[in-house]
């Protein structure tokens, strides 16, 4: 299998997580259920990595906290200063709390995709929420991105976290979150590891780190099909999963970080996720869907993968007037490795 370079080349500037997380209760140390899933007659593991436990709801309350981390240490921001972010969701909602417990004040850019609740949940830790309406052709991030620039123009003591271009952002996931999966999982490492792809701070940490301490790991990125994360260009979406894919190209990920990358179609995401929740009862968040058949994809390509860690990076709370509530088979012209993936997936079983 082609390795390619590694990742750090690709992260920029060195990046110190001070305290790997210490000092914001409630962050890291996410359970990690495991699952057994048949796959070409072979059990797999599938270790979930349920980050739907951190505080504030998600994997982005490490990715908040290692980015206000960066700026306090960085990036000039003094007690009592002020922060900008654009977000899908789950890192808004993160900030905004964290924030209000470090007496910052937070203003969040939105679009009509985040969900309702995120919005609630931001708005009710004291932040300032700012609702940009994308033009008729027009890219959802590249809108929100505009009126970030604006805010920061308008106030020079703004300090913008940039989820997109801050180290911090792929640097806690090489330096907290795969350490954290690889101890959990056992001393010889998992043979794979899984990440769906948004800002790709993700998989980018993930494979940092996996590639150093674990060379014979498989790194499996996920994507969603229309996606420009990783390349390619942007299509319609019309049942985006929140936190899935990028209508930008990822600042952090080179082509040799991902061994497999597996696309997903959002209407397949929804499906993977309600077959999950009817064989184990886990309710997940839509991009852990993607994730999930991700994994399967890749495990049907290769039997050596038997122990497979999975980042969940969301429940399904924010889903359940969305993904819960469709009855929505995937579409019919589906491609045969996402169908055979979702039949997998409804065999998966809870034990150990
Ligand atoms: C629900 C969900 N899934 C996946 C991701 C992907 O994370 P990353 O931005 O690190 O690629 C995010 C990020 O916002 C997310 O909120």
């Amino acid at each position: 299998m082609n390795r390619g370079p590694t990742g750090p080349a690709c992260l920029g500037a060195e990046f110190t997580l001070p305290t790997a997380g210490a000092g914001e209760p409630g962050i890291g140390g996410t359970p990690l259920v495991p699952l057994v899933v048949p796959v070409c007659g072979i059990d797999r593991r599938l270790w979930l990595k349920l980050e739907g436990a951190n505080a504030y709801g998600s994997i982005k309350a490490r990715t908040a906290h290692a980015l206000i981390e960066h700026l306090e240490h960085n990036g000039g921001l003094e007690p009592g200063g002020s922060i900008v972010e654009s977000t899908s969701g789950n890192l808004g909602v993160a900030l905004a709390g964290i924030c209000r417990a470090r007496g910052y004040r937070c203003t969040l850019v939105v679009d009509r995709d985040t969900p309702r609740r995120s919005i609630i949940l931001m708005a009710d830790a004291g932040a300032d929420v700012i609702l940009v309406e994308p033009t008729a052709a027009g890219n959802p991030v590249a809108e929100r991105l505009r009126m970030v620039r604006r805010i920061l123009a308008a106030d020079p003591r703004m300090r913008w976290t940039d989820q997109y271009g801050s180290p911090a952002n792929p640097g806690v996931h090489e330096r907290w979150t795969g350490p954290e999966l690889a101890r959990g999982i056992g001393a010889v490492g998992p043979d794979a590891v899984v990440a769906a792809i948004s800002t790709g701070g993700t998989l980018a940490g993930l494979s940092a780190y996996f590639r150093r301490a674990h060379p014979n790991t498989t790194i499996v990125g996920v994507d969603a099909v229309g996606s420009a994360a990783i390349g390619g260009a942007r299509g319609a979406r019309p049942a985006k999963i929140p936190g899935f894919g990028s209508g930008r190209r990822s600042s952090f990920l080179c082509p040799g970080d991902w061994d497999v990358c597996v696309r997903v179609d959002d209407e397949y995401a929804a499906p993977a996720c309600r077959v999950v929740r009817a064989a184990t009862g886990l309710t997940l968040g839509g991009s852990s869907g993607a994730a999930l058949l991700g994994a399967m994809v890749a495990a049907r390509g290769d039997p050596e993968l038997r122990e497979i860690g999975v980042i969940c990076p969301d429940l399904g709370a924010a889903y359940l007037n969305t993904i819960y509530a469709s009855r929505r088979p995937p579409p019919l012209e589906s491609e045969p490795a996402l169908r055979e993936g979702l039949a997998d997936l409804a065999a998966a079983r809870r034990r150990g």
